[in-house]
């Protein structure tokens, strides 16, 4: 943990020096080229950086429940809120101008279901709302069958709108 929070420090630091420079750290879709990035490149960069942030957090709570790295109550409190934070953040990502533009595993299929793609995304923020509550107990099973829930809910969307 020593050397994860002096990496987190490292990197905050890079980030707030670029900052400060009036530097903006270049995203995927400008260093795909030279040009301004488009919205549509803009908005596939923003979600799948949303959805990015959501399998950074869950990998560890997964590693956890299958017993590969230590129960850690705290970390799981931590990272169960932020997936309960970020999951809000997914729909605003699909707008109607976003179907193409950038590199893409969104499916055509989000925007001719998009009632049926929104509740998938309201099924998830529901299920890490509660999550980020179970969390709390400190309880490994509790955990166990919180995280099946959520993982579930993530499966759902993917498995219909979103390209292997
Ligand atoms: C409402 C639908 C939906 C839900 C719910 C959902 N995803 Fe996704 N996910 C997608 C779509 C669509 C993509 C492809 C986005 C793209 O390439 O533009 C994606 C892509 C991803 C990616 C790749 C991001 C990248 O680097 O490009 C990860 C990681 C991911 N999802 C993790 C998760 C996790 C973990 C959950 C549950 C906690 C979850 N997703 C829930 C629809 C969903």
């Amino acid at each position: 943990m020593k050397e994860t929070n002096s990496l987190f420090r490292w990197t905050g630091m890079l980030a707030a020096g670029a900052a400060i420079l009036g530097l903006a750290t270049p995203g995927l879709a400008e260093q795909a080229g030279n040009a301004k990035p488009t919205q549509a490149q803009r908005t596939i960069e923003y979600r799948q950086s949303a959805l990015y942030l959501l399998g950074w957090n869950i990998g560890p709570i997964a590693g956890m429940v299958r017993g590969e790295i230590p129960f850690d109550a705290k970390a799981v409190e931590l990272r169960a809120m932020r997936l309960a934070q970020i999951a809000p953040m997914i729909a605003e990502g699909f707008p109607a101008d976003s179907q193409t533009g950038a590199p893409t595993k969104a499916k055509p299929a989000i925007w001719e279901n998009m009632d049926d793609f929104k509740s998938k995304a309201a099924t998830l923020e529901q299920a890490t709302a509660k999550f980020a509550e179970t969390a709390k107990t400190g309880d490994p099973k509790l955990v166990a069958a919180g995280l099946g829930e959520v993982g579930n809910a993530c499966k759902a969307c993917h498995d219909r709108y979103k390209a292997d």
